[in-house]
């Protein structure tokens, strides 16, 4: 429940986060503001919420809360993690941040492109004869920003009937608009991650750097192609394809746009700017760029810094001068999305080897040993996305996220209702565990049944066949359910996923061989992405996805392409920060590698 002063405003809020992050990073990755100055470490004290049935104590909370406080279950949000469903109330923010928590608990100092000054001009006189534009831009010298033409079209008007008491808006050193009165309170932006699957906008006060609305929606370029590829191919079977794609993706940002002003009570015509974080071919296709070079070797981007574009050049109806800040791209497969990534989690900024692996079709790899930034990206495939799996599905109700294999089955499935199928998560927890149990052996083979009896004999049964194939029986709807009823997964499906992993770790095998590193230099692994957060470290670890590590040293980083398009929002020093990245990461092609086929063979096989 996020409590606000006005009970009427008040809302009941319910959100999905992986596992083990902390209620104050799901906060924040879900648009909830929660009080922080130390952004999530522990050290603030402020963060304060309620947690329905309490959480373990720790010294923090004991210096932080009276004994009644305590039992009544208010704790530190950044020291309580949800490892379950969880009911918490936050209170309404106490004071107006300098700061805001961003991404992997990076604290941005407040500093957004947009910025209003209110100014209470001196009328023209005859011996006072300058401009209407003069007269503003010498109230608000210090800032010398550029005048537009739509905002001298309608400054004589404005002006006057404002008794030349009005705001000027500026967004990075463009006068964007005069506005009648006071309007300083209102300043916001949106910012988008725009997946090739999915979209998510949040809408930011810019001026407190609090999230005021989140939503997302499915990228309506899906009917065009699952992936970048079939999108791209789509623009070279019929010319008339760009010009639809670009409309889809103006109307998926178009309906999020409207639907985080009207969640957040916001006009939209006080909305004065966008990011926008995507990889390079939908950032192409969003703005109406040909992407056919993207998609064929030797793979080449129109532009890796997109010029000064306009939110309306991405369809959307906000501030009509409002701006877009588009995240510059490293390569055609390692685009503004990974760059926007690599900012919310601060691999620039940490002296510790970090890995960060954002999962999906395209999986963006970088490597950091605190020093040099190295990154590739590797085709995993749709397998992650439920694509090519028999009974695959993308994570919504009914898919089976979580598997653990014992004398029984225990399946995690969202929504808490009869499983429908299986989503990337419990596609790599299935197979890990089928290993761990010795149902599947290192080649990724079924064992064959008389071992299966031997092995485990709990399960044996649950190994049968779909015509001629393999097919273990992760959940049967009824006894007597046929095999093609039941949510299954098939020799096929292991192979599906063999490959993308192999993929994957060939890619970040490399790059720890271009810094010189072994595995276990690795301090810690972030996932990141809509499936990679929610996926089980230990399993990730089993079938050799990620290096062979303690567990401990896997964590979910959420949506980092979304957090870093909010900190571009927030702070020019940051977005400046993302077009350093560009020049400072090494950007290694995996397909370029002599070897690439040898080694790709040597990662199919699952870890030991
Ligand atoms: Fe500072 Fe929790 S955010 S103590």
């Amino acid at each position: 429940t996020v409590l606000d002063p006005d009970p009427a405003r008040t809302v009941q809020r319910q959100v999905r986060v992986p596992p083990g992050v902390t209620v104050f990073d799901s906060a924040s990755w879900n648009g909830i503001a929660i009080d922080s100055t130390c952004g999530g470490h522990g050290t603030c004290h402020k963060c304060k919420v309620r947690v329905e049935g309490g959480a373990p104590i720790t010294r923090h909370d004991v210096k932080t809360f009276s004994r009644e406080q305590l039992d009544d279950g208010w704790r530190l949000a950044c020291l309580v993690n949800a490892t379950r469903d969880l009911a918490v109330d936050v209170p309404p923010l106490t004071t107006r941040p300098k700061a805001a928590t961003v991404g992997v608990g990076r604290q941005v100092i407040l500093r957004p492109a947009i910025q209003k000054r209110y100014v209470e001009l001196d009328e023209p006189t005859l011996a006072d004869q300058r401009t209407d534009l003069a007269r503003v831009l010498d109230a608000i010298d210090d800032l010398e920003p550029e005048p537009d033409l739509h905002v001298l079209r309608r400054l004589p008007s404005v002006l006057r009937k404002a008794d030349f008491k009005v705001t000027a808006v500026i967004v990075d050193e463009a006068l964007l608009d005069v506005e009648p009165g006071d309007t300083t309170g209102t300043q916001y932006a949106i910012a988008f991650d725009l997946g090739t699957t999915t979209v998510v906008a949040t809408l930011l006060d810019v001026t407190t750097g609090t999230p005021v609305a989140v939503a997302s929606m499915l990228n309506q370029q899906q009917p065009f192609g699952g992936d970048v590829i079939t999108r791209i191919s789509a623009t070279m079977l019929d010319p008339d394809t760009l010009g639809r794609l670009q409309q889809a993706s103006a109307d998926t940002l178009s309906t999020l746009a409207a639907q985080v002003c009207e969640e957040g009570g916001v006009d939209p015509a006080h909305v004065y700017e966008v990011a926008l974080a995507g990889n390079a071919t939908m950032t192409a296709l969003a703005l109406g760029i040909e992407p056919e070079p993207i998609g064929v070797a030797p793979f080449v981007m129109a532009a890796a810094h997109p010029p000064v574009v306009l939110a309306t050049d991405l369809g959307l109806r906000l501030h009509p001068r409002a701006r877009a800040a588009i995240f510059p791209a490293l390569g055609a497969y390692v685009g503004g999305d990974i760059v926007a990534g690599m900012l919310a989690t601060g691999m620039d900024r940490d002296k510790r080897t970090r890995l960060l692996i954002d999962v999906g079709t395209n999986c963006e790899i970088v490597l950091s040993d605190g020093d040099r930034i190295v990154s590739t990206a590797a085709p995993a495939g749709p397998a992650f996305e439920g694509g090519a799996i028999r009974c695959g599905m993308r994570a919504a109700d009914g898919a089976i996220e979580v598997v653990k294999l014992g004398e029984t089955v225990e399946l995690g499935v969202i929504g808490d209702v009869e499983p429908r199928g299986l989503c990337g998560s419990g596609l790599v927890d299935a197979v890990a565990e089928l290993v761990k149990v010795g149902l599947l052996d290192g080649s990724g083979r079924f064992v064959p049944d008389a071992d299966a009896k031997e092995v485990a004999p709990a399960l044996a049964d649950r190994l049968t066949r779909i015509g001629e194939e393999r097919v273990f029986v992760l959940h049967r709807p009824a006894p007597d359910a046929e095999p093609t009823d039941c949510v299954v997964l098939s020799q096929r499906d292991v192979r599906e996923l063999q490959f993308a992993k192999a993929a994957i770790s060939t890619g970040w095998s490399l790059l720890l061989e271009e810094l010189d590193l072994e595995p276990r230099d690795v301090q810690q692994v972030l996932m990141a992405g809509s499936f990679g957060s929610y996926l089980s470290p230990a399993s990730a670890v089993r079938i050799g996805l990620v290096p062979k590590l303690p567990v401990l040293r896997i964590v979910s980083a959420g949506n980092v392409a979304g957090e870093g398009a909010k900190m571009s929002l927030l702070s020019l020093r940051e977005r400046a920060g993302a077009t350093a990245l560009t020049e400072e990461v090494t950007y290694v092609e995996l397909s370029d590698c002599a070897d690439f086929n040898d080694r790709f063979v040597e990662q199919l096989a699952f870890a030991d």
